[in-house]
């Protein structure tokens, strides 16, 4: 079974579809990087899957069940993670504070108490440990962002959504946060993320797909694409 699919989604604004016939499946513990030119649909496709987008046609699956007419709070609470681009943490408040609230917004459904989960988003985040007292608004860009993934993880989520997690990001900083989100994937959290920075993104997915002018390109393994001169030079900027 997929952790994740989409089956021949359309959707756009206004009756003017920016996705055609988009469909794609991660299994489940795995992980897939969406990457693309400007404007090619990537934000449109995680606001379809996060529920923030009703598709005009097709269907968003999680785990096997059909979640197309879920509003995001009801796919949240059925395992379905998100980090946002931006405005993903309470900045005023302490990073303990942002953990509990995300915990308490989203009881996981495995009954795990709030202390257990700390432990365990610490476990994959080391960094943000020494800054529990500090306020979110305090941290450098790469520890809020970690922040942000700590927070999603809280509610044990089994599908996690990352939307351009290098946004803003020094070269060092991104090297971090992507460490840290290799971290997830190989904790068994399924992964679909989407990330202006070709090589980064592809370097901790399973697979890669490309995505233009609202149609999948290519989807394969993302050392197949990260070594495929034709495909980087014609969609994804050369290098
Ligand atoms: N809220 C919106 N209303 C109308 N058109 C939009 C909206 N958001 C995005 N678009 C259009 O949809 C297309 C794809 O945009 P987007 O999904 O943001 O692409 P990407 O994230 O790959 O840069 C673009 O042509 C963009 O102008
Ligand atoms: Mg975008």
């Amino acid at each position: 079974m997929s952790g994740l699919e989409l089956e021949n989604v359309i959707a756009g604004y206004r009756g003017r579809p920016v996705l055609h016939d988009v469909s794609l499946a991660i299994p489940a513990r795995g992980s897939l990087t969406v990457v693309g030119p400007n404007g090619s649909g990537k934000s449109t496709l995680m606001k379809t899957v996060v529920g923030l987008l009703r598709p005009d046609k097709g269907r968003v699956l999680l785990e096997g069940e059909d979640i197309t007419r879920l509003d995001p709070p009801e796919r949240a609470r059925r395992g379905l993670g998100y980090v946002p681009q931006e405005a993903n943490v309470f900045r005023s408040m302490t990073v303990l504070e942002n953990l509990k609230v995300a915990f308490e917004f989203t009881p996981p459904r495995s009954g795990a108490g709030l202390a257990a989960r700390i432990d365990g988003v610490l476990e994959l985040f080391p960094e943000i440990r020494p800054k529990l007292k500090t306020a979110a608004g305090h941290l450098s860009g790469g520890q809020r962002q970690m922040l942000a993934m700590a927070a999603a993880l809280m509610p044990e989520p089994t599908v996690l959504a990352l939307d351009e997690p290098s946004a803003g990001l020094s070269p060092k900083n991104a090297e971090l946060l992507f460490a840290a989100i290799a971290r997830i994937a190989a904790a068994g959290v399924t992964l679909l993320m989407i990330e202006q920075n070709t090589r980064l993104g592809l370097s901790v997915a399973a697979r890669g797909l490309v995505l233009v002018a609202g149609q999948v390109k290519a989807e394969a393994p993302a050392e197949a694409l990260l070594s495929d001169t034709l495909m980087q030079s014609l969609y994804l900027g050369g290098r």
